[in-house]
């Protein structure tokens, strides 16, 4: 089997689709890479299981900071730091989402970000990067 055969197989297994093709962008993949670790919860093409689906990821968050924020936090700090609801649109919360801002490093929640937004938020790459700080 080709080699990049065999990776699209492997991930097609763990994360249920094959991302062999998209943007090459060295954050983007770096973010495709690390959303691993979010798949369990919101699908390998971001449409949901415990967590929520992505698609509507920006309209949640329009300010990527504060979509790093959340992610960072995660659901328990958020409460104890920020409010009992999150986003644009004052969702409760009312499951539960890890933290990792011990976990990831400050550019690896910038690219998770990144990723979600531009992967199921269907953002335009380049403006999305400059937004996330990453340019
Ligand atoms: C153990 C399950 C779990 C994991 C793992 C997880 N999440 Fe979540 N996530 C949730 C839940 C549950 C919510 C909704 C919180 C609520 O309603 O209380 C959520 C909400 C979100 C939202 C808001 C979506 C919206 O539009 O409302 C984003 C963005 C998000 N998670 C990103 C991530 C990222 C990035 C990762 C990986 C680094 C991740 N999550 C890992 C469970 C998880």
């Amino acid at each position: 089997m080709r080699p990049l055969a065999f990776a699209c197989l492997v991930a097609i297994v763990v994360f249920g689709a094959c991302a062999e093709s998209g943007p090459t962008d060295a954050d983007y993949l770096e973010g495709r890479e690390v959303y691993g670790t979010c798949a369990a919860c919101h699908g390998g093409n971001g449409q949901g299981g415990a967590g929520p689906a992505l698609a509507m990821v920006r309209e949640t968050f329009p300010d990527c900071a504060d979509h790093v924020k959340w992610v960072s936090l995660g659901s328990k700090r958020w409460k104890d730091t920020v409010g009992t609801t999150y986003g644009a649109a004052s969702k409760p919360i009312e499951g539960v989402m890890p933290e990792f801002g011990e976990s990831l490093t400050a550019d690896q929640l910038k690219q998770i970000a990144l990723y979600e937004r531009v992967r199921f938020g269907e953002a335009d790459l380049d403006s999305e990067k400059e937004a996330c700080g990453l340019d």
